[in-house]
């Protein structure tokens, strides 16, 4: 993650006293061992969503703790989704790691409805029903621009290996 953004979310008091104890436990840590997409581990992708999901509920009026908390959470399906199906013969991850999710956090960490919404909507419009509130919409929206700005990357990594490794002169 770029050096600013984790300045900025460590020096913002009010999200990090809302997140503490999240940021803090063992089980979040843990997503620091999964990617997400590209180079980006689940981890740094939650923080990412959840900083953004804060600033937009706060900027547009939604509930920006459930928005904080919520989008810390809501990946927290606790496996490598690029080899889950072909270990456990499970498809579908892109629909079914919501209900993951919120199953996990509901039992590490214990939810209020509206998080809960927000971790279970995440994925609309690929899953049918949207989100609730502001906060859900906020949420959902800092996962769609985090995940194309991580995937983005990883192709321009890419486009660049290929041009940097041909011969010269060519
Ligand atoms: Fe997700
Ligand atoms: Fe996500």
């Amino acid at each position: 993650m770029e050096p600013s953004v984790i300045a900025e979310y460590f020096g913002d008091k009010e999200y990090m006293e809302c997140v503490k104890d999240i940021f803090d436990s063992p089980v979040f840590q843990s997503l620091d061992n999964y990617i997400q997409h590209g180079t980006t581990t689940c981890k740094d992708h939650c923080i990412q969503v959840s900083y953004l999901g804060y600033k937009l509920s706060r900027r547009f009026g939604g509930n920006w703790r459930s928005a904080a908390r919520a989008g810390l959470l809501h990946d927290l399906f606790l496996y490598d989704w690029h080899t889950h199906a072909r270990e456990t013969g499970k498809h579908f991850h892109g629909f079914t790691h919501p209900r993951t999710a919120y199953n996990n956090a509901q039992a590490y960490f214990g939810l209020s409805w509206e998080e809960g919404d927000i971790i279970l909507r995440h994925m609309w419009p690929l899953t049918p029903i949207p989100p609730a509130t502001k906060a859900g919409f906020a949420v959902t929206c800092a996962d769609k621009i985090c995940s194309t700005v991580e995937t983005a990357a990883r192709v321009k990594r890419w486009v660049l290996m290929c041009f940097l490794a041909q011969p010269a002169g060519r």
